[in-house]
């Protein structure tokens, strides 16, 4: 019986030097966060986990066709009434197709910028002037997991889930490579 390995190549490519820059925009919230957890990037309910269930759609310069997937931003509301001035953490789950707003939040998220006591008076304006960048993502005791999905079949179709991709950086390429069990070879990633 042929035994064979798969080695995955990950291209990581550092954010860009905007990335790092306070955004103004706007943001509005799902009242489900289960809508934005089956987003776009496929988290499932792996997504409720994440950042607290504080997850976010963001638009297609943010969601960079999946790549953008899984980044982390720090927002907060300009409504100082309202808001704290430290604002919540965001992880990114979900492609917003609506460019009104950069973000649309799940309500937890979005109650999350309101300062105590307020969640309900910011739910009520529905939307709200933010900023936001984007901060390194900290997984405080998870490395980065490579999920094979069920929906693979052999020998042509391999769907692989990246979770808890710690830092600033993003996945933008991978190389899958077969190889045999009785030709070891190591490769470093
Ligand atoms: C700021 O929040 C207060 C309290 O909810 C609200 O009355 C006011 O209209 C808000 N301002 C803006 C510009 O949304
Ligand atoms: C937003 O999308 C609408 C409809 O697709 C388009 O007409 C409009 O120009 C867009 N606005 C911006 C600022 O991109």
């Amino acid at each position: 019986m042929a035994l064979f390995l798969c080695v995955l190549f990950l291209l990581l490519s550092s954010a860009s030097a905007c990335d790092r820059c306070l955004h103004q925009s706007k943001a509005a919230y799902f009242s489900k966060a289960s809508a934005l957890s089956a987003g776009a990037c496929g988290y499932g309910s792996l997504a409720l986990g994440l950042s607290g269930g504080h997850l976010a759609a963001g638009v297609s310069s943010l969601y960079k066709d999946g790549a953008g997937c899984g980044a982390c931003f720090q927002i907060r509301c300009k409504n100082s009434t309202l808001c704290s001035s430290e604002g919540t953490r965001i992880t990114l789950t979900d492609l917003n197709h609506n460019n009104e707003t950069d973000f649309v939040l799940s309500s937890r998220a979005f109650m999350a910028m309101a300062n105590k006591g307020m969640g309900r008076d910011i739910l009520k304006l529905g939307i709200v002037d933010v900023e936001y960048k984007r901060i390194p993502c900290e997984y405080k005791n998870q490395n980065l997991a490579v999920r094979v999905e069920e929906s693979s079949q052999k020998p042509n179709y391999l769907a692989i889930k990246l979770m808890y991709q710690g830092g600033q950086t993003e996945v933008v390429a991978m190389d899958v490579a077969q190889v045999s069990l009785f030709s070891p070879r190591v490769f470093k990633l």
